[in-house]
């Protein structure tokens, strides 16, 4: 992050939107003719989701509050709405905003969904396929086994609702020739299934995933390999979050306070991970630069912030420039996953500032 972008008042997110908009182009162009759809989860500030909607065939949702959300700060873009243990208000609302395609998970949503008159859905479906390697697999309770797959694609046609295709996330933080065999396999079980119940043009959402290694800042799923890699002649559709926002935003802050306490050195930073809960949920050091220094890496520290828990801590025991009370530190690859994962209130200390490089 450049040093003249740091903003007045400290701890602040600082999102790069021409970088983001730059980096969604090129993902757009590497995809050719697959649809890309973006998950708001990974972050839904109003203007990342701006930057990111030209690029995009649409937005992918998972609860009526980023229904609503996504609907009014994009009052024109597909939406798909998935997630599990959707209530009967929120299909409701889904039906009342027009929401394009609904992933039914379970064939107790699909009787609920039936009920609020005419949609197009894709079904969940939860494959046995392994997926070594990945960081999260997404199986459990998403989704539907075959058994449960069919029964639902046969009671469709007695319901207002249009079968449309199939959605199948299953894995998360897959490098591209592990994501493109997984989309193989996918793709190799969704045509005939969905041929054997008469879907025309079928859609295949393989839904997000692609890897993010913070241990390697400058690292990037390959797109280009990815996009060619494909299965082409059908509609294909992909939904990632992480690997499209996660670089494009910083969470700065500068130092309290600095002691030794039992022979490890400790950095205390203004705000904490109640701010930015990626490391604690990903269990990875938060990559970052002192901004304030132009020296070399001397000794260690970890890096912790202001909350009353062993927990806080950004990075630990990690290699740094002599620091002191007010130098300044950005942790970078805070643009997916990080604000809005947070447990924002805990210990009641300010929220941090948010700024945004046009
Ligand atoms: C259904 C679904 N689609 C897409 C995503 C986005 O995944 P990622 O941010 O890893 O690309 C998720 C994340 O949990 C998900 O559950």
């Amino acid at each position: 992050m450049n040093p003249d972008d740091v903003p007045d008042r400290l701890p602040a997110y600082v999102y790069d939107l021409r970088g983001l908009d730059e980096h969604i182009a090129s993902v757009r162009a590497a995809l050719g003719a697959t649809e890309l759809y973006y998950a708001a989860k990974a972050n839904p500030d109003p203007q990342i989701l701006r930057t990111v909607a030209p690029h995009v065939d649409g937005i992918e949702v998972s609860s009526g509050g980023e229904l609503t959300h996504v609907r009014e700060t994009l009052p024109h873009t597909p939406l798909a709405f998935g997630g599990p243990g959707k209530t009967d208000d929120e299909l409701a609302l889904a039906a009342r905003l027009g929401v394009d395609r609904v992933h039914v998970e379970s064939p107790n949503e699909l009787a609920r969904l039936a009920a609020h008159g005419p949609r197009s859905v894709l079904l969940r479906a939860n494959l046995p396929f392994r997926t070594p390697g990945a960081a999260l697999a997404m199986s459990g309770p998403f989704g539907m086994d075959e058994e449960a797959l069919d029964a639902c694609a046969r009671r469709i046609p007695g319901t207002p609702l249009t079968l449309r295709g199939v959605h199948a996330h299953l894995a998360s933080g897959l490098d591209a020739p592990a994501m493109l065999d997984l989309a193989d396999r996918i793709v190799g079980w969704a045509l005939p299934f969905l041929a054997d119940h008469g879907v025309d043009d079928p859609e295949i959402n393989i839904g997000g995933g692609m890897a993010v290694d913070y241990t390697s800042p400058g690292t990037r799923f390959d797109w280009a390999a990815y996009g060619k890699g494909l299965p082409a002649g059908m509609r294909l559709r992909v939904e990632p979050g992480r690997a499209l926002t996660a670089y494009h935003g910083w969470y700065v802050t500068d130092v309290l306070d600095v002691k030794t306490t039992r022979g490890e050195t400790y950095a205390v930073l203004r705000g904490g991970t109640h701010h930015l809960r990626t490391p604690v949920t990903k269990g990875h050091d938060q990559p970052f630069e002192v901004l304030s220094s132009k020296d070399a890496p001397s000794g260690r520290a970890t890096l912790v912030g202001q909350l009353c828990t062993p927990k806080d801590v950004f990075a630990s025991d990690v290699p740094v420039p002599p620091l002191a009370p007010g130098d300044v530190v950005a942790f970078a690859m805070a643009g997916a996953y990080a604000w809005n994962i947070s447990h924002h209130d805990f210990l009641m200390h300010p929220k941090p500032a948010f700024h945004y490089l046009r």
